[in-house]
């Protein structure tokens, strides 16, 4: 662990170490103002190519030699282990955050996926009302897993839209504050951008449904580009609504576009069991 040592990996982040008491305790500096909290996280902090994956509790501490509130197993060097043998990844093969590169991620192809998430912070997988996903010991909201498995799948690059402005990760204020910005007709600002959107053929464009709409995010995000001569393709995750007639908004938003009227819609509950599901849905539209 002490080669971690403010070692900078692939995402330009930096390990560091508390202060007093807390001086044996680990955490992930972002280096931009943020740092890990509440998350997993794969880091190659000796920059050999090979991802470990960490777990940060809500106040941004590393987990170490224990179990971890949601049931995985790390070592006393933070890595995720599964029957004493610590998981790696490549870290080639990443999607890594696209908040991180400006907003897109390495890739190579007329693809983009572009997706909007907010993960409430309660529930994972099949809970109810669940918003994200625990797979492998990282923790997604909803929309960001179903995007990275499209991305995966076509090759596409992955673009998260996302807000200068953040939201709440209970329920009950989310629903309240969505429900209050969908009343004013309001564009929230957004934080990350394309920029080279003339790169794109075919955008993937996904949002969960909030009160039976897209969250305003994607309003913003629409009102933003001229997608015309592009194909669009939605896909969206819900709570029972399914589409709830989105997808002909985006039609009305983006006149110009080509927007795939049969978009793919999972149920929340369902998400994290779906991905060959919707791997064969991508493969299906033969868009490589
Ligand atoms: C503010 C808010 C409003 C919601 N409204 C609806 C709704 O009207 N219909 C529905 O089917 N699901 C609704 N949901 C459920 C979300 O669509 C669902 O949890 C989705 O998978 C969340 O994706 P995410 O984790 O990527 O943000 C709502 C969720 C939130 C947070």
């Amino acid at each position: 662990m002490m080669t971690l040592a403010m070692a900078t990996t692939a995402l330009a982040g930096v390990w560091r170490t508390g202060e007093g008491t807390n001086g044996n305790r680990w955490w992930y500096d972002d280096e931009d103002g943020t740092y890990a909290v509440s998350e997993w996280r794969w880091l190659d902090g000796n920059q050999d190519g090979i991802a470990e994956c960490y777990a940060f509790d809500s106040n941004g501490w590393m987990y170490a030699n224990t179990t971890t509130p949601d049931g995985y197993v790390v070592n006393a060097d933070g890595a995720w282990t599964v029957n004493g043998v610590v998981q790696t990844q490549s870290v080639n093969s990443q999607t890594q955050d696209a908040s991180q590169n400006g907003g897109e991620t390495q890739g190579n192809s007329r693809i983009l996926v572009a997706y909007y998430t907010l993960p409430e912070t309660d529930g994972t997988n099949t809970d109810a009302g669940a918003s994200r996903v625990a797979v492998n010991g990282q923790v997604q909201g909803n929309m960001e897993y179903m995007a990275n498995t499209i991305a995966q799948a076509t090759g596409g690059r992955l673009f998260e839209i996302d807000t200068v402005q953040t939201y709440p990760g209970l329920h009950e204020p989310l629903v309240n504050q969505a429900a209050r910005e969908l009343d004013a007709d309001y564009r929230p600002e957004l934080s990350t951008h394309i920029d080279n959107l003339e790169d794109y053929d075919v955008i993937f464009v996904g949002y969960p449904i909030w009160w039976g709409e897209m969250p305003m995010a994607m309003y913003s995000f629409f009102d933003e580009y001229d997608l015309s001569g592009k194909t669009v393709i939605p896909f969206s995750s819900h709570g029972g609504s399914g589409f709830s007639g989105t997808i002909s908004v985006v039609a009305g938003l983006e006149p110009g576009a080509n927007v795939m009227r049969n978009g793919y819609t999972v149920s929340r509950g369902s998400v994290a069991g779906d991905a060959a599901n919707l791997r064969r849905w991508v493969e299906g539209l033969n868009l490589n």
